[in-house]
């Protein structure tokens, strides 16, 4: 691709913030600590959590770089930044995050297979770009649409980063045409994140924005744009971020009995505390993030200093000044709410929070209910420890 290169090995990676916690170096994937990520509800790109499957791409020439639209439409089009930047600019606050956050934790149940993750493969920022309904609508497909005229149901994104699961090749996904032409659905191609242009970490020049949905598919450095009869065939889509059941093991796995997955459910972490924690006597306080994915608000967010015997509501805020109140106009839909409680703590406690969403969706109880081998979508109640001390952390 003219004006965006993508190199073969990890010798020109971009500067990171030394705080993250690197959960493998080649490619990068890190997230920051758990307190870093609840300071504040719009999140840094420097404390951003990254999300790699290759070396990261470098734009040489930003006026050569463009993005050409092919499959099943009436005419292939490249798309430059100035034809992206000349379309009305909207600003979408959601969170994205990774598939497999909290994967390390649902390791302890029974190994599975992924690179690991505290709870803080997740973050919020302001998205800035075009809406892929408006890219479309450039290239002569109606919004909203279910279909093209040449049968095309599905808007496939390509990069152009070398990835070892796709054997070298660029990482790409796809979502339903009727979804990216849906104005409503605030699908972006971002050219900003916070008010400044992307950085490399996060897929400049241009990048795929898919609020509610795993952070998978929200494709960076955008190359081309695909429409298809069929989803995406690519390793990320059919082999890879699919939910399967307890029972299924490498032994008798069967990737073509799953879709793909898109939206993600109700999540909520406390982010006041580590796994094991040593406190002062008196209240403590306990805050943390959750969301849910389609658009669905946070309804609720339980927290409990007993094991899940009794609970407590927590307050939950997005903006200051502003009472959260899901499904508000007020109220950014796909974006986190922070929450927070105080509490009175027994000298030895462990402390859980559930989540539920505007569907009245809960998070589940255990774990091991929803355990499966790729390690994603860990939702469970999540549980801290806490014993009071001398010390405190
Ligand atoms: N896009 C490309 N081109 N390459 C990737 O490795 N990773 C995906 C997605 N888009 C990825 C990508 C995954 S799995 C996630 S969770 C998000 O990007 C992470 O985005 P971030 O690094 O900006 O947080």
């Amino acid at each position: 691709m003219p004006g965006l290169t993508a190199p073969s090995d990890y010798s020109q990676e971009p500067p990171r913030h030394p705080a993250l916690l690197i959960n493998s170096t080649a490619p990068f994937n890190a997230e920051p600590h758990r307190s870093d990520l609840i300071s504040s509800y719009v999140t840094p790109a420097d404390f951003f959590y990254k999300r790699n499957h290759g070396p990261i791409p470098i734009v040489d020439d930003i006026e050569r770089y463009s993005v050409s639209v092919t499959g099943l439409i009436g005419n292939p089009k490249e798309l430059y930044m100035k034809d992206i930047w000349k379309l009305p600019k909207y600003t979408v606050t959601a969170t994205l995050q990774c598939a497999g956050n909290r994967r390390t934790a649902m390791s302890k149940t029974l190994k599975v297979k992924g690179v690991g993750w505290d709870i803080s493969a997740i973050g919020n920022a302001v998205w800035g770009g075009a809406k892929l309904a408006d890219v479309l609508e450039l290239i002569g497909i109606n919004k909203p649409s279910q279909i093209t005229p040449s049968g095309g149901k599905h808007v496939e994104f390509i990069s152009i980063d070398k990835c070892k699961e796709e054997n070298g090749g660029p990482y790409k996904a796809s979502i339903p045409l009727s979804q990216a032409t849906n104005p409503e659905a605030d699908v972006l191609l971002a050219y900003e994140m916070n008010g400044e242009p992307l950085n490399r970490d996060h897929g400049y020049p241009l990048r795929v924005i898919v609020p509610g949905v795993i952070g998978a598919r929200s494709v960076k450095w955008l190359d081309s744009i695909n429409i298809l009869a069929e989803e995406c065939q690519g390793f990320f889509m059919q082999r890879d971020y699919k939910m399967f059941p307890p029972s299924v093991n490498w032994d008798n796995i069967n990737w073509s009995t799953r879709r793909p997955q898109m939206d993600f459910p109700v999540q909520s972490a406390i982010c006041s505390l580590e796994d094991v924690n040593v406190v002062k006597p008196g209240k403590i306080t306990i805050k943390g993030y959750a969301v849910s994915g389609g658009g669905r608000g946070i309804e609720r967010v339980d927290v409990s200093v007993d094991g899940g015997k009794t609970w407590m509501e927590a307050s939950r805020f997005q903006k200051a000044g502003v009472p959260y109140t899901s499904d508000d106009a007020s109220s950014d839909k796909w974006a986190w709410v922070l929450f927070k409680v105080e509490a009175d703590i027994p000298m030895s406690a462990e402390i859980v929070a559930k989540a539920v969403d505007t569907a009245a969706n809960v998070q589940p109880e255990d774990v091991e209910v929803i355990w499966n081998l790729r390690g994603i979508l860990n939702t469970s109640w999540h549980r801290v420890h806490v014993r009071v001390g001398h010390s405190s952390m």
